[in-house]
C-alpha cells in the first residue's frame, strides 16, 4: 500500500510548516505512530508521526523548505512494493498536494515544545483557579488544545453564574412569567386565584442547577481535566497549594489562570445579615415572599430582583443614587423600562442615596439622602444590590508580586498579569463582570498560553438584562455615538407593530439601531422587548462580520417572528420600513 505523508493541519490558523529534521532516512522501516520528522510553524514545533507502517521509500521535501500544510513530504510503501511512477518524477523540494483525504492523516497534538516537555515531566501545563464560567471554560479549551489541566474549586462547579446568579434567576423568571400570564389574563377560569408554590419553584431551580453541574462535570471528565476540590493558595508562580478538610496538597503548573470571581459587596455602613438585610445569594432560597422589600441599587441585579419580587406579590421599591437605573444602557431604553416597571407598580426612587440600613425587631430601617434631605424608610426586607467585589483573599497574590488596580487584578489585553505565566480572567479583573465575558477572556488566556496570539476585544460584548420585558444591547448608545463625533441616523421599530409580538401578548418595547449615515456602519443596537436577549445575537453577528445596516434590512425573515423587528428597524433607518405608517 502506498501512503502519502503530509504536513498535518496543526491548527486552524497555521498555514505553513518547515521540516526541521527527518528522524528517519529513505529505506528505513517505520512503524505506524512513530515520529518521522520534526516540523516548525509560526506557532509551534512538534514531531509528526508516521500515518502508516512500511518503508520510507522517498523523501520529497528536504529540511528547511517552508511549504503549505497538507503538502506531501514523503511516500511510504509496503516492504516489497516499488515506488509508483508518478512519485519518481517529483523532484525533491517541489511541493505536491496529497491525493488522499487529509482527514485520514492523524494530526499531531497542538502543543508548543515547551508545553510538551513540561507535560512529560508530570507537571500540569495549566492550573485554573476557580470553576465558574471563566475557569471551567478555560479548562475545557486548554484540554481541547492538548494541555494537561488542573482545575481547582473550593465550592461548586459553575461558580456564581450557575449556583447563585444567571441560571437560578432565569429558572425563577421562567416560572414567574407563566404565573404572571395566567394571573393577569381573563382567559383562564379562576386564573386570578392561582398562586405559586415557592418551595417547588426553588426545588425546580435546584434541579436545573444540578443538571447543568452534572453536564459540566461530564465535560471535564471527557477532556481529562483533573479537578482538585479545596482552597487554592499560590506559593510561587509555578506552585499552588490546595487545602481541604485540614489536608494540604501541593501542585506544580507552568501556567496559572486566576478565575476566582467575585462576591456580593455591601455598603461600609451596612451589614448583610442574611435574615432581613439580604444579598442576592440569600434571596434564592427565601421560604416566604416578603410583604415589602427595599432594593438598594438599581443596577442589573436590582432590576432583575425587582421583577422577581414584584411578580411574586411583594411591594418593591428600588433606591438608586444615580439619576437613572441601569445607567450603562441607552437613555431611551432606560426611560422605556422605567415607565413599564412603574406602570406595573414597582416604585423607583432615583437620586436616592442609601447611607445606612439596620435590622430592628421585625423590620429594617433604611436611612437615605434625597434632594439634600435625610429620610427613613421601613421595610420587612432589604436586598443589597450595590455591586460585587473581586474574590482574591487567601490567594496570597502579594507573595508573587501580582499587581492590582484597586481590588482588581491588573492584566493586559492578552490576560497576562505582570508575573510571567500568571493570567487572570473574569470578575477578578473587573473589566466587565459578566459570565460570557469571563468565558471569552478565559479562551483568550488559554490560547495565548498555547502559543497563539490573542487579544480580548470588549467592543462587541452584549449586555443582557432579564426584566419583563428584557433589555439587550451591543455597541454604542446614541449619546456615545454623538459624543464620538459620528454622523448618525437611528432606525426604530416598535414591538406594537410586530404581528408575532401582538400574537404573543408581549407588544411592549422597541428595537433601536444606530448606524453611521454615510456607509451604514452599525454602531449600536438596543432592544427593549420580549426575547431581546436572544434577538441581540443576530445583531452581534452582523456587527462582527461588519455587515451594513442595508445588509441587515435585506434579510428575509420567517413570519411571524420577533426577529422581523430587527429587519424592520434596519429598514426604518433607510426610511422604508414596511410595517410603519409614513410620518
Ligand atoms: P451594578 O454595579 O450593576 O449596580 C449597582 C447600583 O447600585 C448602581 O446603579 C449604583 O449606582 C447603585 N448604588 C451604589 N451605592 C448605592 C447607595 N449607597 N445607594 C443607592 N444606590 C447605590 O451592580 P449589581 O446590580 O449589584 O450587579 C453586580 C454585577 O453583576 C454587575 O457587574 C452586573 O453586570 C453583574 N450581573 C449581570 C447580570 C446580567 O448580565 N444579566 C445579572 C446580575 C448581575
Amino acid at each position: 500500500m502506498v501512503t502519502e505523508v503530509v504536513i498535518p493541519m496543526l491548527g486552524i490558523t497555521i498555514e505553513k510548516g518547515k521540516i526541521l529534521k527527518w528522524l528517519k532516512s529513505e529505506g528505513d522501516f517505520v512503524k505506524k505512530g512513530e515520529p518521522i520528522f520534526e516540523v516548525e510553524t509560526d506557532k509551534l514545533v512538534t514531531e509528526v508521526e508516521s500515518p502508516a507502517a512500511g518503508i520510507l521509500r522517498k523523501i520529497l521535501i528536504p529540511v528547511d523548505i517552508e511549504v503549505p500544510v497538507l503538502t506531501v513530504v514523503a511516500i511510504i510503501t509496503d516492504k516489497d512494493e516499488e515506488l509508483p511512477k508518478k512519485y519518481k518524477s517529483i523532484t525533491p523540494g517541489f511541493p505536491t498536494q496529497p491525493s488522499i483525504s487529509p482527514t485520514l492523516q492523524k494530526p499531531a497534538p497542538m502543543l508548543s515544545p515547551a508545553i510538551s516537555k513540561r507535560a512529560s515531566e508530570g507537571n500540569y501545563d495549566i492550573a485554573v483557579l476557580g470553576a465558574g464560567p471563566g475557569g471551567y471554560v478555560s479548562a475545557l479549551r486548554a484540554a481541547q488544545m492538548g494541555a494537561r489541566v488542573l482545575l481547582i474549586e473550593k465550592d461548586e462547579l459553575g461558580g456564581t453564574c450557575l449556583n447563585r446568579g444567571c441560571i437560578p434567576t432565569k429558572s425563577f423568571l421562567s416560572d414567574i412569567k407563566i404565573y404572571r400570564r395566567v394571573k393577569g389574563s381573563d382567559l383562564f377560569i379562576n386564573g386570578s386565584r392561582v398562586s405559586i408554590d415557592l418551595e417547588r419553584m426553588i426545588a425546580r431551580k435546584n434541579r436545573v442547577i444540578e443538571t447543568i453541574k452534572k453536564g459540566i462535570s461530564l465535560l471535564l471528565q471527557s477532556q481529562n481535566v483533573v479537578l482538585a476540590k479545596g482552597v487554592a493558595r499560590i506559593l510561587d508562580a509555578e506552585t499552588i497549594e490546595v487545602s481541604s478538610n485540614k489536608k494540604r496538597k501541593v501542585f506544580k503548573a507552568n501556567n496559572i489562570i486566576i478565575a476566582t470571581g467575585s462576591r456580593v459587596a455591601s455598603l461600609p455602613t451596612v451589614k448583610i445579615d442574611g435574615e432581613k438585610i439580604l444579598s442576592s445569594d440569600d434571596v434564592l432560597n427565601l421560604q416566604e415572599v416578603p410583604k415589602n422589600i427595599l432594593i438598594i441599587g438599581g443596577g442589573v441585579i436590582g432590576v432583575e430582583f425587582a421583577t422577581i419580587f414584584h411578580n411574586l406579590g411583594a411591594k418593591v421599591t428600588i433606591l438608586e443614587m444615580l439619576p437613572q437605573i441601569i445607567s450603562t444602557e441607552d437613555e431611551e431604553v432606560i426611560r422605556g423600562l422605567k415607565i413599564l416597571m412603574e406602570k406595573e407598580g414597582i416604585e423607583i426612587l432615583t437620586r436616592t442615596k442609601v447611607v445606612n440600613a439596620s435590622s430592628r425587631k421585625n423590620k429594617v430601617e433604611v436611612t437615605l439622602e434625597r434632594e439634600g434631605k435625610q429620610d427613613t424608610l421601613i421595610a420587612e426586607k432589604v436586598l443589597m444590590a450595590v455591586g460585587r467585589t473581586p474574590s482574591t483573599e487567601g490567594l496570597k497574590l502579594e507573595r508573587i508580586g501580582v499587581q492590582t488596580e484597586g481590588k482588581f487584578i491588573k492584566v493586559n489585553s492578552r490576560m497576562e498579569t505582570n508575573v510571567n505565566g500568571v493570567y487572570a480572567i473574569g470578575d477578578v479583573i473587573g473589566k466587565m463582570m459578566l459570565a460570557h465575558v469571563a468565558s471569552a477572556e478565559g479562551i483568550v488566556a488559554v490560547e495565548n498560553i498555547m502559543g497563539k496570539v490573542r487579544e480580548m476585544d470588549y467592543q462587541k460584548i452584549p449586555s443582557c438584562i432579564y426584566t419583563f420585558p428584557e433589555v439587550a444591547s451591543v455597541g454604542l448608545k446614541e449619546s456615545e455615538a454623538k459624543q464620538k463625533g459620528y454622523d448618525i441616523r437611528v432606525g426604530k421599530f416598535p414591538y406594537l407593530h410586530s404581528g408575532k409580538a401582538l400574537a404573543m401578548g408581549e407588544a411592549e418595547g422597541f428595537v433601536k439601531i444606530i448606524a453611521e449615515k454615510e456607509l451604514g456602519q452599525i454602531l449600536g443596537v438596543h432592544i427593549l422587548g420580549e426575547h431581546a436577549t436572544d434577538l441581540i445575537g443576530e445583531c452581534l453577528l452582523a456587527m462582527n462580520v461588519e455587515a451594513s445596516i442595508e445588509d441587515l434590512g435585506e434579510v428575509v425573515k420567517g413570519h411571524p417572528t420577533l426577529s422581523e423587528t430587527i429587519t424592520e428597524a434596519a429598514l426604518d433607518w433607510q426610511k422604508k420600513a414596511i410595517h410603519l405608517p409614513r410620518n
